[in-house]
């Protein structure tokens, strides 16, 4: 049985601030007091650099940190050497852009993504296209960002050799058929890439069965501290990729004449000294989904977005944006109001939400829209915390928002 008031006490976050509405986890998630203590406890018992030191708490660390690349096999089914810990999910997605554009990518190729992506699925392969001479097109979507499977096989032409896509989308929670598009992809040789920023702390996710190339996510949004990304990649492909950084603890060897030899992958993708607090909190974060079931969490999920669509559907002055996705954030609009005012007047009754566009500035070319407001939710919210919402929303006119900051 899922116990959300109990689960709500493993959050500090939560317990210091009872009153305030924490609408905005799509941004960044809670973290639990375990992953607060798993990180305490590496600076107080065994602070040590990696992989370069013989004592006792070294060893420790190196421990911690290869027990890390368990965990998040554990969570994500996939073998442990294809773990490489980068700075976030941003680093791990210009990881692999920039590896692909280099010895896979040449001009008059394609590579197809979506127009509901992130900045961080965009920019790397814009830039990229503009230097190497690829290609990008956007598969089509529906009105809620869905890819249809009919559409993306019309857009397998013989010059499309990548196809970069967010498993959960941020702003309207369309969850993309992954393994389908995965095995469509594979039968034409296409290499997919997954976003799975906003996937993975919510549902199962299970890289061999969806069988996609690379998977990159972020430990803030699942549970887990700043600064720390994941990039899972199928372990030859690894091999194969260049990295983007150079440096200290990935090489093997280097000579005077500026030849070098790179330690195999995941490790050559870690240039330099890592995170290595955030790795062993990300560690812990893991546990700690996979403790509270991944499954369980995703259903509870489901069930509080299924309430709180019923609460807001039928509300006369909310537009909204993504009733139908099963997953994700509630995205609306209140007609006639700026969604930052929306933002501001929902801060006021302590609700915490997002306005804007999200970072997935060319969704408006499906929305129709560049400003919303986005409340998402974790396994840590309640159908109460709902119900504060939408008697806030009730009360909200152009007059209570103007009032806020006046
Ligand atoms: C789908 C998606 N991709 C990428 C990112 C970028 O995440 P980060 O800032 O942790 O690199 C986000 C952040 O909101 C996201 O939702």
């Amino acid at each position: 049985m899922f116990d959300v008031n109990e689960i709500r006490k493993d959050f500090p976050m939560i317990t210091n601030h009872p009153d305030m509405v924490y609408f905005d986890n799509s941004a960044t998630t809670y973290k639990p007091k375990r992953v607060l203590d798993a990180m305490m406890e590496y600076y107080t018992s065994y602070n040590s650099n990696i992989e370069r030191g013989d004592y006792d708490t070294a060893v420790r660390a190196d421990k911690a940190y290869d027990h890390a690349r368990e965990a998040v096999a554990g969570l994500a089914n996939c073998e442990t050497k294809e773990v490489a810990f980068l700075a976030n999910v941003t680093a791990a997605l210009n990881q692999v852009a920039y590896g692909l554009a280099k010895d896979h990518l040449k001009e008059g190729d394609t590579v197809l993504l979506s127009e509901a992506e992130h900045a961080s699925n965009l920019l790397p392969w814009f830039y990229l296209s503009r230097q190497k001479g690829f290609r990008i097109r956007y598969i089509p979507l529906d009105k809620q960002a869905n890819v249809d499977l009919e559409a993306f096989k019309d857009c397998l032409d013989d010059t499309v050799r990548v196809v970069s896509l967010a498993y959960v989308t941020n702003v309207l929670g369309s969850v993309q058929p992954i393994k389908e598009i995965c095995r469509i992809a594979h039968e034409k040789n296409i290499l997919v890439c997954v976003d799975g920023a906003q996937a993975i702390g919510h549902r199962k996710v299970d890289f061999k069965d969806l069988d996609a190339d690379f998977f990159c996510f972020s430990s803030h949004k699942m549970c887990g501290p700043d600064g720390v990304g994941v990039l899972i990649g199928k372990y030859h492909l690894l091999q194969e990729m260049d990295p983007l950084l150079l440096g200290g603890g990935m090489n093997a060897r280097f000579y005077a004449d500026g030849t070098y030899i790179l330690k195999d992958a995941p490790v050559k993708f870690e240039a330099g000294t890592p995170n290595i607090e955030g790795v062993v909190g990300l560690s812990s974060a893991c546990e700690y989904l996979t403790d509270l079931g991944m499954d369980r969490i995703n259903a509870y999920e489901e069930e509080l977005r299924r309430y709180f669509i019923g609460k807001i559907k039928d509300m006369d002055q909310i537009v909204l944006y993504n009733p139908d996705n099963l997953s994700g954030p509630v995205t609306f609009n209140v007609k006639d109001i700026f969604a930052q005012d929306v933002a501001g007047y929902l801060a006021s009754k302590n609700i915490a939400v997002r306005s804007g566009n999200h970072c997935a500035k060319i969704l408006h070319e499906i929305i129709g829209t560049d400003q919303s407001v986005r409340a998402s939710l974790y396994f840590y919210n309640t159908k109460e915390e709902i119900d504060v919402f939408t008697e806030a929303l009730k009360g909200l006119s152009l007059e209570s928002a103007i009032d806020v900051f006046i």
